[in-house]
C-alpha cells in the first residue's frame, strides 16, 4: 500500500483515464497511447473512472475459441485480471499510485464488484477500495490530498458509484443511489469539521454523467456537428467548450446529488466519462461539469481517445487539459497507422484499404503470371 497522497510544491497531478473498455486480448494501441501519457504528465495519481475492461464480453472475446476457453465463473475470473493487468501493469512499473470506479459494463458479468476489487488491491499502488462504511458499493469512497507539510487535508477527491447491474432481474442501472448521496454529505460534513468549519476543495468522480449535463446543450438545426435525438438536432451551449460527439447519456435518477453538492459547496467539479464520443467543460449554478472521452480503441470512440489531466493546487484551486491521442503519440505515419489499425472507429477507412491492398496484391500477381506466359510463348 502507498503512504499518504501530499502536495509536492504546491502542486498535486491526478490523471484520468475512462473507459479504458478492453478484454484479455488489448488492443495495444490504448496502451501505446497511455504510456506516453504517463512518461509525459508523470502524475502523482491515476484515476480510471469506470468501464476499466469490457465486462460482458470476456466470454466471446474471441469467436468460437473464447466460448470453449472461458467458460466458467474461474476463468471468467482470470480473464478479467489479465485485460485488467495490461492496463495496471504500466502504472505499477513506474510505482504511480492510482484508484478506481466501476463502470456499467465492469459489473456485467458473475464476478461481485468485491471480487473484482480484490485485482486492484493486488497491486501495491492502489489506493481507496478502502470504505468501512457498507451501506455503500465497494467503489464509492474519498480519497484525501495532504499539504505538504501533512497537517490538513488540503483537496479532496470523492470517487462514486454510479452503475451497477442487478443479476437477477437482468437489468443494468445507472444511477447515484440514494445511499451514496447520504455518505457523500455525511462524509464531507465530517471532513469540514476537521478543516475548522470550511469545505475542503474537492472533484467529483462518477461514471455515469448527472442528469444536469442536460442543461450544456440546446436544441438547433440540423448542422455539421449536431447530435441527433429523437428526431431533433443538439449543440452544446456557447459557453460550454470543447466536443459533444453522442448525445449525453446521463443517470437515470441522481437521488439529490447536484442538489447536495451546490449545499455543501466544497465540489468545484463533477468530472464523468460514459459517453465515448463528448469531451467538453462547462459550467452549471457555480460548479464545472467536466466529460472525458474514452481511451479504448475496443469500442467506439473518435480521435478525442485520450486522458485528462487536473492540476490540483494546495491553495484550492484546479487545472485541467484534456490530452489526445495525437497530442500524446505525435502526427505521423507510424502513429496514424497504429491509429488505424486497432481503432474501432475507423474500420470503414481500415476494410477500403484492406480492399484496395488486396486488389492490387491480385492486379500484381496477375500481371506476374500474364508476363511469365508471354516469356515462355
Ligand atoms: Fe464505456
Amino acid at each position: 500500500m502507498t503512504g499518504p497522497l501530499k502536495f509536492r510544491n504546491g502542486v498535486f497531478t491526478v490523471l484520468q483515464v475512462s473507459d479504458a473498455q478492453d478484454l484479455q486480448y488489448v488492443r495495444r494501441t490504448m496502451l501505446w497511447m497511455l504510456e506516453r501519457a504517463y512518461d509525459r504528465v508523470k502524475p502523482d495519481l491515476i484515476l480510471l473512472t469506470g468501464d476499466n475492461t469490457l465486462g460482458n464480453h470476456f466470454r466471446d472475446a474471441l469467436p468460437v475459441v473464447s466460448k470453449l476457453t472461458v467458460n466458467t465463473k474461474e476463468k471468467e475470473f482470470r480473464a478479467m485480471q489479465k485485460a485488467l493487468a495490461y492496463v495496471l501493469e504500466p502504472i505499477a512499473k513506474r510505482n504511480i499510485p492510482f484508484a478506481m470506479i466501476y463502470g456499467n459494463h465492469d459489473d456485467m458479468n458473475e464476478i461481485t464488484k468485491e471480487e473484482q476489487a480484490e485485482i486492484y488491491r493486488d497491486y501495491p499502488g492502489c489506493v481507496g477500495l478502502d470504505n468501512p462504511d457498507k451501506s455503500v458499493d465497494v467503489d464509492t469512497y474519498n480519497i484525501p490530498i495532504y499539504s505538504e507539510d501533512g497537517s490538513r487535508v488540503a483537496f479532496n477527491l470523492w470517487m462514486l458509484d454510479s452503475a451497477w447491474t442487478d443479476h437477477e432481474q437482468k437489468r443494468g442501472f445507472c444511477e447515484i443511489k440514494p445511499e451514496t448521496t447520504a455518505w457523500y454529505v455525511k462524509t464531507a460534513k465530517a471532513l469540514a469539521e476537521e478543516n475548522g468549519g470550511a469545505p475542503v476543495p474537492a472533484l467529483l468522480f462518477q461514471h455515469v454523467p448527472l442528469r444536469e449535463t442536460l442543461r450544456l446543450i440546446e436544441e438547433c438545426d440540423k448542422a455539421h456537428g449536431a447530435v441527433a435525438q429523437d428526431g431533433k438536432y443538439y449543440r452544446l451551449k456557447p459557453d460550454t467548450h470543447g466536443v459533444m460527439g453522442e448525445y449525453p447519456s446521463v443517470c437515470d435518477t441522481d437521488a439529490g446529488l447536484f442538489a447536495a453538492i451546490k449545499q455543501n459547496g466544497d465540489v468545484k467539479a463533477v468530472v464523468f466519462g460514459h459517453d465515448h464520443l463528448n469531451c467538453f467543460e462547462g459550467r452549471l449554478d457555480g460548479l464545472d461539469f467536466i466529460q472525458t472521452a474514452s481511451a479504448s480503441f475496443r469500442c467506439y470512440g473518435s480521435p478525442h481517445r485520450g486522458a485528462r489531466v487536473f492540476r490540483l493546487y494546495e491553495d484550492g484551486r484546479y487545472e485541467t487539459e484534456h490530452l489526445r491521442y495525437f497530442d500524446l503519440c505525435g502526427k505521423n505515419p507510424v502513429s496514424a497507422l497504429r491509429y488505424l489499425w486497432d481503432a474501432d472507429d475507423v474500420w470503414k477507412i481500415k476494410a477500403a484499404l484492406l480492399g484496395t491492398l488486396a486488389t492490387g496484391a491480385v492486379a500484381v500477381t496477375a500481371a506476374a503470371a500474364i508476363s511469365r506466359k508471354m516469356r515462355n510463348a
